[in-house]
């Protein structure tokens, strides 16, 4: 068999670092997440630009609640000034986002900007930017079988089309920054076939060189999904 194309369409990040970096120049947590936060913007130009249509990112997960209650609150309201700032920026570089995650948890304001942000760049074919806030992989999957209640015969695509990710490619890549080798609860169903990398840099010095080497690894990886080369 040959092997598939050998360029990513999706790319999917576990953004890990933030409070490490912060805690290595003696600054608070709060200044690493807005160090990850130019990242963000910094690896979306990136990826993008690339030809590369999908962005997934993991920003916050299920678990994060457990956090100190005010990191959980900036956490929170960094989110609302990403969207504020950002809804505007995307439309401009025809970037469509979406958030994926319980949004039931969010304030008026937050869920009122979640739809913005849907509504303004739904269909926008520069690219997909998702941002998983309030994710998790196995709820993911359990909202994904209740929707699925009642119906006989699920198939896989059946299932997949109960994802949030719905109608978009499995991620080619997933990347987990700051050195831990776990996959934390995110994008269970859709990384099954996907290509790790765990990188020790933190996120807030990721940069455009290492996704360009990771890019260039995964060119070269022979991916078989269960089957063998030619
Ligand atoms: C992990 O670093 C990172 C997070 C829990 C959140 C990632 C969030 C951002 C990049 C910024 C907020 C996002 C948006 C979209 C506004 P960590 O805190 O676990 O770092 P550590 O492992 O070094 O402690």
């Amino acid at each position: 068999m040959k092997s598939e194309a050998r360029y990513p369409s999706h790319i999917a990040v576990i953004m890990d670092g933030n409070g490490r970096w912060a805690k290595k120049r003696h600054m608070p947590r709060s200044v690493g997440h807005m160090e990850g936060v130019k990242t963000i913007d910094r690896i979306a130009d990136a990826v993008f630009s690339r030809g590369i249509g999908y962005l997934t990112l993991f920003a916050f997960s299920t678990e994060n609640w457990g956090r100190p209650a005010s990191e959980v609150s900036g956490l929170l309201g960094l989110f609302k000034k990403y969207l504020k700032k950002n809804i505007p920026v995307l439309i401009g570089k025809n970037i469509c986002l979406n958030i994926l995650g319980d949004v039931s948890a969010f304030d008026e304001e937050t869920l009122e900007l979640v739809n913005e942000a849907y509504e303004k760049t739904h269909g926008l074919g520069g690219g997909v930017l998702n941002i998983c806030f309030n994710y998790g992989g196995r709820a993911e999957l359990v909202r994904a079988v209740n929707s699925l209640s009642g119906k006989t015969g699920i198939t896989e695509r059946d299932l997949s089309d109960a994802l949030y990710t719905r109608g978009m490619p499995d991620p080619d890549i997933v990347i987990r920054t700051g050195g831990e080798h776990r996959i934390s609860n995110f994008l269970l169903y859709q990384s099954a076939y996907s290509e790790i990398y765990f990188v020790d840099t933190l996120w807030p010095d990721f940069s455009g060189d290492e996704l360009d080497k990771i890019i260039a690894d995964y060119s070269a990886t022979d991916r078989r999904f269960g089957k063998i080369s030619e």
